[in-house]
């Protein structure tokens, strides 16, 4: 939605431009911890393994590692540390390193996996030489060096994929008492505590630091790779950078008002996942850590790094990345994915955090929102208008404003004094309203939330055990404390109906401003030293009692979301599923919901930066991913707003969203023949509504992107190492959207050359051979997207209201015919908005064409679905010799078809089959 744009307002009018207001937020030099950490590089890693300590039990090794002082003879030993190496399925391990008595536990981050990670067996291969290897039992295999500890990981082709601490820069500050300060004369017995060690201070913040330094770090480099991608939001490039120069890459929730593009500053989400790619092998890393943390990158082919450290480092290869998480607390905790293929690190990912669930077909089709639509009457005219000027659309939504002064779970009585029937009036047209409700709540006496949390405990307490205050758009706003599992039963038992009058099943909810967002907190969020429910154990007082915000920050929004979920799921008896956006992310929220890329401007560097930032979050998890079309600041020109509405219609989530003091921008607003290419690009994305569908399906069972970079497909095609303004939607389409004004042309890669890849343009069936770049000639019409040839595509093209209302329309399905001239394609059809698929009320079919036949089965016999859709027409690209007859047969039914030839007579149009999809059914031909 927005940030705490309005309390900047008297700095924008007297002249200050548009821009991210930078020392609002640290650099690596502000946090303690990260120049800490970030200037300790020691030449030889202090870390050792005790070898008499080495156990195995089922599917972890376990043994003592020691920090030894170095800088004697005597080697005297430090402090204890415990390892834990698991050998998890599919080639994943995983490597924990805690202190092994430490004063009070540490955090470890509870919500990001989805489950207890699978475990795989492990077994010793060697123990000679101060090394020991082991295997899991794929016979992926770790090679463990004692002295200094350094852990190796090498795939089944025996290479090298992943090396831990082989910059020694493996780092676990010991948890300590604070000591006070002594006035000795003998000052040589005093230890001189580092500054900042138990408090330090921002601005006009000051962070109390109970528990004194407590950072962790590690570093892991890749051999061989030629790029690293991934730890999301930024907004920079899909491959990331070198940061020997400035600041590491920063993960760290934030409201950042006006953030700025090209940027390694931390924004809304924060998800530590990173991979490494090269021709020879795929590998990643998951950092599972939820406290601040900063990652440095180092690309050794990059020309800022200077030959001396590529020499020292890697011995002169510069076919290398390394890269360091440093975080402010925690465990050192990694997940080490060894691939080989990008995607199967992105599934290794997925198996562990859990891919998005099927989304409720209406949330893949197109929004309409503002800041805000006022009152019922604009809601009325807005819905109204989509329908006269034939704009399809499923959803409007609800900003802040509809509430009873910034008070979730109540509507404003003389602007929406009627939801109810507001509601029933969008859903006679199939469409649903999206309302907000934020976590921050209004300390007004009388407001029954306030008055429960406040009764209950049930908010975030500050440093001092009292409720925290903080500044929100309520003004005076405390904040849900989710960490404790009566607090999140309380916030979903809000979403009730009986409790949330007005709403209904076909009301979803949008979770904003959970970073969390405190306009006058430190960085706009809350204090690192409020403190958080910890569940109640023997033994557990003062500091071992609670949680520091520290520890929990980065899943702070995945908790309240979760919360919501359970809500949405609970008022409707576990029927339908919730749709659910949220701007905060963190590893794991895609189990809840679909993330959008927050408070962006109508300028096209934020167009085309939507491409890398949402292709970077679907790697790491998020497929549901947009942005606000449109732009969020600012007024989009015509231009602009026709190219975005143009990108958004082939991006996972297609909402047109707009501040509260720009001018309105729905699409009958702008001059006809703009609104008509709003209309054109709208329809284009109800067309294929049907194949969105199908890769969501696909994709809650897979866990691969459904928006995925080109390398993922073409992993041995270096020219795809770094792109980022084109992509693939699943295997089938290639989209490349126009991100520039002006221009007649734009250069489009086509990969696929060595397996000699068909391209198709969807507007004309002209057929590319795929060679690199060519150059594609671009109206303002004109959306460059290509199906790859090979593939089948579902469309429906009687284009509706919304999207249920044309869940009985017939299909077109068009045949990219590749060079053997096959192709196949999928389908999935269900009721769109229940779990009902769960007990077989679907269908997910497979297409099949060659030659002699086009067949359209069923692989689960048991799933079945009635739908009263039928083939309308199929569409058959790149035939070389048409057939001379067609015949459909659909159980005892058959029936000759009427083809006609188009283009340069190799477009083939099969006309009415009429066979209905809820059936198997095959086309037969003869030449
Ligand atoms: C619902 O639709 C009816 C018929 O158009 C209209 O009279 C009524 O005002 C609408 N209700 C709301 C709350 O918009
Ligand atoms: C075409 O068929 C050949 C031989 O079966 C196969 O090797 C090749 O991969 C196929 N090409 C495509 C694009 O499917």
């Amino acid at each position: 939605m927005k940030s705490w744009g309005l309390l900047l307002v008297a700095a924008l009018a007297i002249g200050s431009s548009f821009g991210v207001h930078k020392n609002n937020f640290k650099t690596c030099d502000q946090s303690g911890f990260c120049k800490r950490l970030r200037s300790f590089k020691p030449e030889k890693s202090q870390y050792s393994l005790n070898l008499d300590t080495v156990i195995v039990h089922g599917n972890v090794l376990s043994a003592e590692v020691n920090t030894v002082d170095t800088t004697t003879q005597k080697r005297i030993i430090l402090w204890h540390y415990a390892l834990r190496l698991s050998a998890l399925v599919d080639g994943t391990f995983r490597v924990e390193i805690d202190e092994a008595d430490p004063l009070y536990p540490r955090y470890r981050t509870q919500l990001a996996l989805n489950g207890e990670p699978k475990a795989d067996g492990l077994k010793i291969v060697s123990n000679e030489n101060g090394i020991i290897t082991v295997a899991n039992s794929q016979g992926h295999k770790v090679i463990i060096t004692a002295e200094p500890l350094k852990l190796e990981f090498v795939n089944l082709a025996g290479d090298v994929a992943v090396i831990l601490n082989d910059n020694a820069q493996l780092m676990v500050e010991p948890l300590r008492v604070k000591k006070e300060r002594v006035d000795d004369e003998d000052t040589n017995l005093v230890e001189v505590e580092e500054e900042g060690t138990w408090g330090e201070n921002f601005k006009s913040h000051h962070d109390s630091k109970p528990r004194g330094n407590e950072a962790v770090s590690l570093d892991f480099s890749f051999p061989e790779a030629d790029n690293v991608y991934g730890i999301p939001e930024h907004t920079d490039k899909l491959a990331l950078r070198t940061t020997t120069s400035g600041d590491p890459y920063r993960l760290y929730n934030l409201d950042v008002f006006e953030y700025e593009l090209d940027s390694r500053m931390a924004i809304y989400g924060a998800i530590p996942v990173v991979y490494s790619h090269g021709p020879k092998r795929t590998a990643g890393v998951f950092w599972h850590n939820s406290a601040e943390t900063w990652v440095d990158v180092v690309n050794y082919a990059d020309s800022t790094v200077v030959s001396s450290l590529v020499n020292l480092v890697t011995g002169g290869q510069k076919r290398r990345v390394d890269t360091r998480f440093i975080s402010e607390s925690g465990i050192v905790d990694a997940f080490v994915f060894l691939g080989e293929k990008p995607a199967d690190v992105f599934r290794q990912y997925t198996q562990l955090t859990g891919s998005a669930p099927i989304p409720p077909k209406f949330s893949l089709a197109y929004h309409q929102c503002r800041w805000n639509y006022v009152d019922e009457a604009d809601v009325r005219g807005v819905d109204d208008n989509l329908d006269n000027y034939d704009i399809p659309a499923d959803v409007i939504w609800l900003d802040i404003e509809y509430t009873d002064r910034k008070k979730y779970f109540t509507w404003d009585p003389i602007k929406f004094p009627h939801p109810s029937d507001m509601v029933a009036n969008l859903t006679a047209k199939g469409r649903k309203l999206v309302v907000i409700v934020d976590p921050h709540v209004k300390r007004e006496a009388g407001y029954f939330l306030h008055e429960d949390a406040t009764e209950l405990g049930y908010y975030v307490k500050d440093k001092d055990g009292k409720d925290y205050e903080g500044w929100c758009w309520p003004g005076s706003s405390s904040y849900l404390d989710f960490f404790d599992p009566a607090v999140s039963k309380y916030n979903s038992e809000r979403y009730l109906f009986e409790n949330f009058p007005g709403t209904s099943k076909d009301v979803h909810l949008w979770n904003d401003m959970n970073e969390p967002s405190v306009f006058n907190g430190p960085e706009i969020t809350m204090p690192k030293d409020c403190r958080h429910y910890k569940p109640p154990q023997d033994g557990n007082d003062g500091l071992a009692a609670f949680w520091e915000h520290r520890h929990v920050h980065n899943e702070y929004g995945l908790w309240n979301v979760r919360s919501t979920h359970e809500g949405m799921l609970q008022r409707v008896d576990n029927k339908y599923r919730p749709f659910i956006l949220t701007r905060s992310a963190f590893s794991g929220t895609q189990r809840y919901g679909a993330v959008w890329t927050g408070d962006n401007a109508a300028e096209w560097g934020f167009l085309a930066v939507s491409v890398p930032m949402c292709l970077s979050l679907s790697v790491a998890g998020v497929s549901f991913c947009g942005s606000d079309v449109g732009g969020f600041f600012k007024y989009p020109e015509p231009e602009l707003m026709t190219r975005w509405y143009q990108a958004g219609a082939f991006q996972p989530f297609f909402r047109a969203h707009s501040h509260i003091e720009t001018k309105r921008r729905e699409p009958w607003l702008y001059e006809a023949p703009t609104t008509a290419l709003l209309r054109d690009a709208n329809r284009r994305r109800y067309a294929l509504i049907d194949f969105w569908y199908t890769l969501f399906y696909e994709h809650s069972v897979d866990g691969l992107p459904v928006m995925r970079p080109l390398f993922q497909e073409y992993p041995h095609e270096e020219d795809t190492f770094t792109i980022d303004d084109q992509y693939l939607l699943g295997d089938k389409l290639l989209i490349r959207p126009v991100v520039q004004p002006g221009v007649s042309s734009v250069p489009v890669y086509l990969p696929g050359a060595a397996q000699r890849t068909l391209w198709y343009d969807v507007d004309s069936y002209h057929a590319h051979h795929a060679a690199g770049y060519f150059t594609q000639d671009v109206t303002i019409s004109k959306i460059p997207v290509y199906q790859r040839g090979g593939i089948i595509i579902p469309r429906k093209e009687r284009i509706r209201r919304s999207s249920s209302l044309m869940a009985d329309d017939p299909y077109t399905l068009v045949v990219a015919l590749d060079v053997n001239g096959t192709a196949q394609g999928s389908l999935y059809i269900d009721d769109g908005e229940s779990y009902e698929y769960r007990n077989n009320k679907y269908i997910y079919a497979k297409f099949k064409y060659e030659s002699n036949a086009m067949t359209y089965s069923f692989p689960n016999e048991n799933a079945h679905y009635p739908t009263r859709s039928w083939v309308e027409r199929i569409v058959i690209a790149g035939i070389k010799t048409p057939p001379k007859t067609a015949k459909l047969h659909q159980g005892d039914k058959q029936l000759s078809l009427q083809m006609t030839l188009h283009k340069g007579n190799d477009v083939l149009v099969v006309r009415k089959p009429g066979a209905n999809m809820a059936h198997p059914w095959k086309i037969t031909f003869s030449y």
